[in-house]
């Protein structure tokens, strides 16, 4: 038996991690003893503990409280209490997902104390560095040794940085194993969507057609004016489709609506075809993607979900690490341009998109994650 450490903090992270959680229970408990640490980052009920309950994953065992702040704050903090876990507990190996303040700080702690790194959704990449995540993504991976890449363009972004998977006889952070896995979101959404029906649909949702939307971004939600932009070409298309739009709204997100330009906010506020909810549970998220007729994102995770579920998606960003869902067409970019964005979803109306490629896996990547994970470590 080895001992892991999971580090957990925000909302993806949870759901990522439930998939590794479910393959660790069914298929591996007698070789891994896998302890989670959650760094506190999300900590609304809505935004942490319900998908713990919902979702099966065991309670964390330690919880940092680090909270909200700014990045260097909240990074320091983590990245003090995790080092402290990790002298304490020395694991044979620490598990990160994905891209936030909490991946980093994770990230950092263990390849100082050179303890090896699993990163679960290596070699995404924006190309942007103004995002915080790209930070995170790109210090991440260079620290560790276990990179499980989602995609083949991921795959390809770490090798144009010069990871690529080490034919030595055992991986270090210097020689990386690299492996090509699929993704583990793809497989909560096929574990799941089997396990939603009506009672999961937010309010008096069911039998309703929407879109959805959810908003959650630095750049899209810190600046009223781009924000107020983005909730009026939803509103537009709204009108303009005679649909109901349902905003699932993160609470950065609520924080910010105060500010928004006032004769924005009195036509939002006035449209009864916005309807904005607190954030859904996992189970309800997966009842609204499946049930929506379109989706308006600016998330990762709601990217590819809205792909899995076959949905027309439009991309409320410039840029996305998600590139093989517009290459099939299944997405279209639109930025928090007012025009681009009706454009977008008038476009889908006429001409909804057909091509859905299985881009991520076969359901199993978790399992395959620790099969390799086991045979990293000897057992
Ligand atoms: C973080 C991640 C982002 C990810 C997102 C998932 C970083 C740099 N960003 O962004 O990559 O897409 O999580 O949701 O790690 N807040 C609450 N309650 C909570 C959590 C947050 O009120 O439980 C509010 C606070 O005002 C906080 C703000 O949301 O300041 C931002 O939270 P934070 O975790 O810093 O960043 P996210 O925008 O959630
Ligand atoms: N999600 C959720 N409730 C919501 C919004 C999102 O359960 O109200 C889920 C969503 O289905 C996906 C994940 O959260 O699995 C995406 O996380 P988020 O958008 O917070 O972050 P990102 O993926 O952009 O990092």
């Amino acid at each position: 038996m080895k001992n892991i450490i999971t580090v957990v903090g925000a909302r993806p992270q949870f759901i990522k991690a439930s998939a590794v959680s479910r393959a660790i229970r069914d298929h591996f408990s007698t070789k891994l003893n896998d302890t989670i640490v959650h760094t506190g980052q999300h900590y609304d009920q809505n935004m942490s503990e319900v998908f713990f309950s919902e979702m099966e994953i065991p309670p964390p065992a330690i919880n940092l409280n680090s909270g909200s702040g700014n990045h260097g704050k909240q990074t320091g903090m983590m990245l003090q209490g995790l080092e402290d876990i990790f002298i304490e507990k020395n694991p044979d190996l620490v598990v990160v997902y994905g891209d936030t303040n909490s991946t980093l700080a994770a990230a950092l702690a263990a390849a100082k104390l050179h303890i090896p790194v699993a990163h679960i959704e290596a070699g995404l990449r924006s190309f942007n560095k103004k995002m915080p995540e790209e930070i995170n993504r790109i210090v991440s991976d260079h620290s560790s040794t276990l990179l499980f890449a989602p995609t083949l363009e991921a795959i390809k972004n770490l090798k144009s940085e010069g990871i690529s998977h080490s034919t030595c006889e055992k991986f270090s952070s210097d020689n990386p194993g690299v492996f090509h896995c699929g993704d583990v979101m793809y497989d909560n959404s096929l574990y799941f969507a089997k396990r939603v029906g009506k009672k999961h649909a937010p309010e008096d949702l069911a039998g309703q057609a929407f879109y959805l939307s959810t908003i959650h971004r630095d750049f899209n939600t810190d600046n009223p004016v781009v924000l107020g932009e983005i909730l009026m070409a939803l509103s537009e298309v709204a009108d303009n489709e005679k649909k109901l739009i349902v905003i699932p709204l993160h609470p950065r997100t609520r924080a910010k609506l105060d500010a928004i330009p006032a004769e924005i906010s009195a036509i939002i506020m006035a449209n009864e075809r916005i309807r904005i909810i607190p954030p859904a549970s996992y189970l309800e998220m997966i009842w609204l993607e499946k049930n929506a007729e379109m989706i308006f994102t600016d998330s990762g995770g709601v990217q590819k979900e809205a792909f899995f579920f076959r949905k027309p998606l439009i991309i409320l960003r410039e840029e996305t690490e998600w590139v093989e869902i517009a290459e099939a067409g299944a997405a279209r970019l639109a930025g928090a341009d007012r025009q681009r964005i009706r454009k977008a979803a008038r476009d889908f109306v006429v001409a909804p998109p057909t091509h859905f490629p299985p881009l991520y896996g076969d359901g199993n990547a978790a399992e395959t994650i620790c099969s390799e994970i086991c045979s990293f470590l000897n057992i």
